[in-house]
């Protein structure tokens, strides 16, 4: 095996050629890393002395960094990004019995999340789950206020900005209570919705949104008959005859006559959707979030039986990291 020899240099040493690379200062360099100009003058010094190499050159009033600095910078950076691995995996062998996971779900993820998270903690038991699950404005602030570091949603905002992995598709269905005509016809044209009494989630809702977005791309004009608050007290609505609502697949029982409901068959619906799992992606996640990254990508969740048998293609941007 070949000998590694240690290096002629520290990693106090380093930071402070890297600094002084960088920034192309003596000067500067010191203010940055609070230490005095003699001292990082000594350390460049002694740098070149260990290395037999000249870092530095005058030039003018101040100093030039040679070729040779920019390459050992190089390296400098490297090293400091093996180094934090390494603290990572100490802190993984350590530390991950102990942590919180801090996370948000959107309204019709509260059917499901919870087995992921039990999935997750047999996986890691030691880990403590703080789960918040509210609509897509909430859990957004919640990201924004860094309250939460992974959240489960669908359309994920622009601000800020996010990085994420696709999960599962999310169908939004419209339904109907279960002795409406429509549900008995083969196929209903979307007209039929201009006038047509319509249930809406709140201002906020993933749900409401996507619905709107849907309308408005469609051209379609329903009557807006009442706004409420949760996906259950849509579907007793719409049971009770108060109108049809969009509403996710994952949200009804596998026979959604069991909720008193049935799913119209509209044309152009469902309306195609999928909820991704998001984090910031100028914050660094702790390691029991990024464990969940992980577990996540390696087990995705599998669709339940009740998603229609056709799902349409994935939206764009499925397979990238940025959101
Ligand atoms: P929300 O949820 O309508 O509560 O925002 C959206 C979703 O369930 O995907």
């Amino acid at each position: 095996m070949k000998t590694i020899r240690p290096p002629r240099a520290t990693f106090h040493q380093l930071r402070t050629l890297e600094a002084v690379v960088r920034l192309g200062s003596i000067t500067r360099a010191a203010q940055e890393l609070h230490l005095t100009q003699p001292t990082v003058s000594a350390q460049i010094h002694e740098l070149q002395q260990a290395l037999d190499a000249v870092l530095v050159e005058p030039a003018g009033r101040g100093i030039r960094p040679t070729e040779a600095a920019q390459l050992l910078r190089a390296a400098a950076l490297d090293m400091f990004a093996r180094w934090q691995r390494f603290e990572d995996e100490l802190q993984a062998l350590h530390g991950l019995e102990r942590g919180v996971l801090r996370i948000a779900g959107v309204t019709t993820t509260e059917y499901f999340i919870a087995q992921w998270l039990h999935r997750y903690t047999t996986e890691h038991p030691g880990i403590e789950i703080e789960l918040a699950v509210d609509n897509r404005d909430a859990v957004v602030r919640r990201l924004r206020e860094e309250a939460i570091e992974l959240a489960v949603m669908m359309m994920p905002p622009e601000q800020p900005p996010l990085e994420g992995v696709p999960l599962m598709d999310n169908p939004l269905v419209l339904i109907a209570p279960v002795d409406h005509p429509w549900t008995r016809l083969a196929r209903v044209p979307r007209r039929l919705l201009d006038g047509a009494p319509l249930l809406l989630r709140e201002p906020g809702s993933g749900t409401r949104l996507a619905t709107e977005e849907w309308l408005r791309a469609q051209g379609r004009q329903p009557q807006i008959r009442a706004t409420l608050g949760s996906n259950e007290a849509i579907k007793h609505a719409v049971a009770a005859g108060l109108g049809v609502a969009f509403l996710s697949r994952h949200a009804l029982a596998d026979d959604p006559a069991r909720d008193g409901v049935a799913i119209v068959p509209m044309a152009g619906t469902p309306i195609q959707r999928r909820w991704m799992l998001v984090w910031r992606r100028d914050r660094r996640l702790s390691l029991a979030a990024r464990r969940f990254v992980e577990h996540m990508r390696a087990q995705p969740p599998q669709s339940p039986a009740t998603t229609p048998a056709s799902p349409a293609p994935a939206p764009p941007g499925d397979t990238g990291q940025a959101v």
